[in-house]
């Protein structure tokens, strides 16, 4: 079988060779039947009879990996698809920098590399469970297209890191892998490993904020695993990026055609001054200083995902080669950071100030850096998008000492400026930052379900191109009655 093509005979499409590894296929048959209760129970709510026009990897070459038709969503072929071996691959950083890739898991760093699996694995559930309740509200098949097409891709991904544990790193392994289906986020028995993971998805455009810049946090952490010395794992998170990327569009889309929609709504009214909120509202679209307000709450929310600033856990990983950064091969250095230093924001004295730490500890900074830049040019061309419609706002992204519950600044408060400020004035004015209980019933009050092929809400304006380039009115979900 070619790696490029998937083993679609199997129970469990693949194309790491199942059918000869009985021992890994058995096991994944026996956590199938769980997995479908898992969905069933906490899968998107309704629509599991309706035929969704989905896209499904058939390959992993990237140049043509993917094909869409209808399914229902139980029905999904969720595989296993690693990325292929590159030839002569080698460990690209720390201390066993330019040996070669390892096959198997090295035996001690055996712990570290499952629980980052882990942490990676109930990641891709959890969202699944945040976003389940959104179905109802979808402001067009083509958006409802779009969220279930988001749900079975990371029902894919906790597959992938599924099989990892079950190949890898056998009883407990498994073990591992039952946990995954057992955690719920939200809950205070058993909650998902991440806080953001636990928040809740309460509206279209939460969710879009969220897989702008949660599932970018996805990608950063899938971009350092993929530089792994642990071959199975950078194939595997090389081939999720590529799903990743459709995440992030349906984010950046979504924001831009609700901040399109309410620009042209308040052009067309004469309403000059985005502030004038009630004036904006009573149009049935969304005020920008609110959406300005839900991106505050999502980024920070996405910054504390990458940990403390500084961290021994990140060094300890960094130098077993188990995790490296953004774009390691294409970065020119040793690779091996004994001696280099990256500055670091930190509480010192009560100020925000810049200190070099050794960069082996500020690995968390970096990426959560790197991140940041990321989000930086999203949020730009949200701008171009408020610009051409003459509409005078700009969007921006918060300071990163800004409504935090991890790391430095965790125990101070500062506005989105990046200035601080006592409790008291935080309380007065958190609302003027972060989604208050009115704005998110306003909010609430504008998700209606609009189910008409070619049909928008309101508040959101029509994408320029369809999905797999069908025309405007094409009906990308059939509603089972
Ligand atoms: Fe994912
Ligand atoms: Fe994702």
């Amino acid at each position: 079988m070619n790696i490029m093509n998937v083993d679609y005979s199997t129970r469990i499409p693949n194309n790491v060779n199942l059918t000869g590894d009985r021992q890994v296929l058995k096991a994944l048959e026996g956590w199938h039947p769980g997995y479908m209760d898992w969905w069933s129970d906490m899968g998107p709510e309704g629509f599991q009879q309706s035929l969704v026009y989905l896209r499904t990897a058939y390959s992993v070459d990237p140049r043509g990996w993917a094909k869409f038709d209808y399914v229902k969503m139980p029905d999904y072929r969720w595989g296993i698809l690693l990325a292929p071996q590159e030839e002569n691959r080698v460990i690209p950083f720390g201390e066993r920098y330019g040996e070669p890739a390892w096959q198997e898991v090295p035996g001690e760093h055996r712990a570290m590399l499952r629980r980052l699996i882990v942490i990676q694995g109930d990641t891709e559930p959890a969202s699944v469970e945040q976003q389940r309740h959104l179905g109802k509200t979808a402001p067009s098949l083509y958006d409802l297209r779009n969220l279930f097409q988001v749900n079975v891709e990371e029902g894919r991904h906790l597959w992938a890191m599924v099989y990892l544990l079950q190949k890898y790193f056998g009883r407990d392994g498994r073990e591992e892998a039952d946990q995954l289906l057992r955690r719920r986020s939200g809950s205070t028995e058993a909650p998902r490993m991440l806080g953001a993971f636990n928040e809740a998805t309460p509206d279209w455009l939460s969710f879009f904020m969220f897989t702008f810049f949660t599932d970018r946090d996805g990608k950063m952490q899938l971009e350092s695993l993929a530089q792994s010395g642990f071959d199975p794992l950078s194939r595997t998170c090389r081939f999720m990026l590529t799903e990743e990327a459709h995440h992030m569009f349906v984010g950046e889309t979504g924001v831009g055609r609700t901040i399109q929609r309410t620009c042209e709504a308040m052009k067309a009214a004469g309403i000059e001054d985005p502030n004038e909120i009630a004036r904006v509202r009573a149009l049935g679209v969304v005020d920008l200083p609110t959406i300005q307000k839900k991106l505050n709450l999502h980024y920070t929310l996405s910054l504390d995902l990458f940990g403390s600033e500084v961290s021994t856990n990140a060094a300890n990983a960094f130098n077993a080669g188990i995790k490296g950064r953004f774009g390691e091969t294409k970065i020119a250095d040793d690779h091996l950071l004994t001696s280099a230093t990256y500055p670091v924001l930190k509480m010192v004295d009560g100020i925000i100030r810049r200190v070099d730490e050794p960069a082996l500890t500020a690995l968390n900074m970096r990426l959560r850096d790197d991140y940041t830049t990321d989000c930086a040019k999203g949020v730009e061309r949200w701008n171009k998008v408020i610009e051409k419609t003459g509409v005078a706002f700009k969007l921006a992204l918060p300071h990163v000492a800004f409504h935090r519950q991890i790391g430095e600044f965790k125990y101070i408060k500062a506005t989105p400026d990046g200035d601080l400020i006592d409790d008291a004035t935080w309380a007065r004015r958190r609302d003027e930052w972060l989604p208050s209980k009115a704005d998110g019933d306003f909010i609430a009050a504008l998700m209606q379900p609009v189910s008409e092929p070619g049909q928008f809400a309101g508040w959101i304006a029509a994408p320029k191109v369809g999905i797999d380039n069908k025309p405007g009115d094409f009906e990308y979900v059939r509603i089972a009655a």
